[in-house]
């Protein structure tokens, strides 16, 4: 058993790991300052796990208030590192905000680990570090192309700084970062999701929220792209099944199984699904018809991607389990759980 600290825990992706580590066996501790998730988020846990998770509001981009934390938390064995901002198109109306908050958050999380030797981090990082790829399915090797967003390339750069961190720190520390391609979905008991603050950016929110009336239509954003049914394709993994691969992990870091002290992984299913196959298999699963219409494509958009998954299944000991009509189903239970519908 090993003592984790999780960023950014009270988050989409951070509660769902927190649960897993949880049934891993594992101690953990969240800090979050809430910027983009809920206190509920805590009961959640709670009634998930039946234990109360330590929670503590921080926000780790001040600096003396990270020191504090970690000089009280001095037994941390691990950390997973997800507390950012992650919204595309904000990061391109507020740049500063997105560098400032990402890469000095990480700063001061990396700082405290080097001076109390902290042995390892897990990164949450995303697919957006390959742009549009030139060959599918996308590879860890595949080369990192210029980012479209700064949100992306704080992405980017946060693995740049992990990489010379680690580097310059003698072998006392490791990372590993995982790529996610599109999280989607929600724990089987709906007690946590994904938050719908304000109105979506992503699909799968903007589906359910549709469903529930909330929106009056789902927009997809271009049929006129180089695929089968001309709108965009995409690799969407279940949040659960993200959430185990950080515990795999967590525990090939802590067992000293790495091969390096720098790995990165794709975490996606190896399976590439359209917006209109999306849109038919949450119809299909859970016999509502969605109000839909076609209209121009989002800007910034790629067309395709999808991930080889092969690196992630041998290496992490990890699979994908859940199938996109299924985690379609987890996000329509939990929406409907949440709007009590
Ligand atoms: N889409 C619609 N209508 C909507 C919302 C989305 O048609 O209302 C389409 C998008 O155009 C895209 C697909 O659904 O083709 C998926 O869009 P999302 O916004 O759900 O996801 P993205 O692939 O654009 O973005 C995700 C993450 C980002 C990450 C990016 C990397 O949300 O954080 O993958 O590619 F940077």
């Amino acid at each position: 058993m090993a003592k984790i600290l999780i960023t950014g825990g009270t988050g989409y992706i951070g509660s769902h790991t927190a649960v897993e580590i949880f049934n891993a066996g594992h101690q953990y501790i969240i800090v979050d300052n809430l910027s983009n998730s809920s206190i509920d988020v805590i009961s959640g846990i709670e009634k998930i796990t039946g234990v109360k998770p330590i929670f503590f509001n921080i926000d780790l981009k001040d600096k003396t208030l990270t020191e504090q934390f970690f000089n009280s938390h001095s037994d941390i064995d691990s950390v997973i590192h997800f507390a950012a901002y992650k919204a595309v198109g904000e990061s391109v109306q507020e740049p500063l905000k997105y560098y400032e908050n990402n890469l000095l958050s990480l700063i001061n999380v990396l700082e405290n680990i080097k001076l109390h030797k902290i042995k390892s981090i897990v990164f949450s990082s995303s697919c957006t570090v390959y742009g549009q790829p030139n060959k599918l399915p996308v590879t860890e090797q595949s080369p990192i192309l210029k980012a479209d967003s700064p949100y992306g390339n704080t992405k980017q750069i946060s693995e740049e700084i992990i990489q010379d961190f680690i580097k310059s720190n003698n072998g006392n520390c490791k990372a590993v970062s995982l790529r996610y391609f599109n999280p989607v979905g929600a724990h089987e008991s709906a007690e946590i999701g994904e938050l719908p603050l304000g109105t979506p950016n992503n699909l799968v929110p903007f589906i359910t929220q549709t469903a529930a009336g909330i929106r009056a239509e789902l927009k997809i954003f271009g049929n006129d792209y180089n695929t089968p049914d001309g709108t965009a394709v995409r690799d969407y993994i279940h949040v659960v099944d993200i959430a185990k691969a950080h515990v795999a992990a967590i525990n090939r870091l802590l067992n000293h199984h790495n091969k390096s002290d720098f790995e990165v992984f794709n975490l996606g299913t190896g399976k590439g699904n359209s917006v209109l196959e999306i849109v038919k298999t949450f119809e299909a699963v859970t016999g509502i018809k969605l109000n839909y219409r076609i209209t121009e494509r989002r800007p910034g958009d790629v067309e395709q991607i999808w991930a080889n998954t092969d690196k992630a299944n041998i290496e992490l000991n990890w699979k994908t389990q859940t199938s996109i009509g299924e985690s379609l189903l987890t996000a329509w239970i939990r929406e409907k759980k949440y709007r009590r519908i």
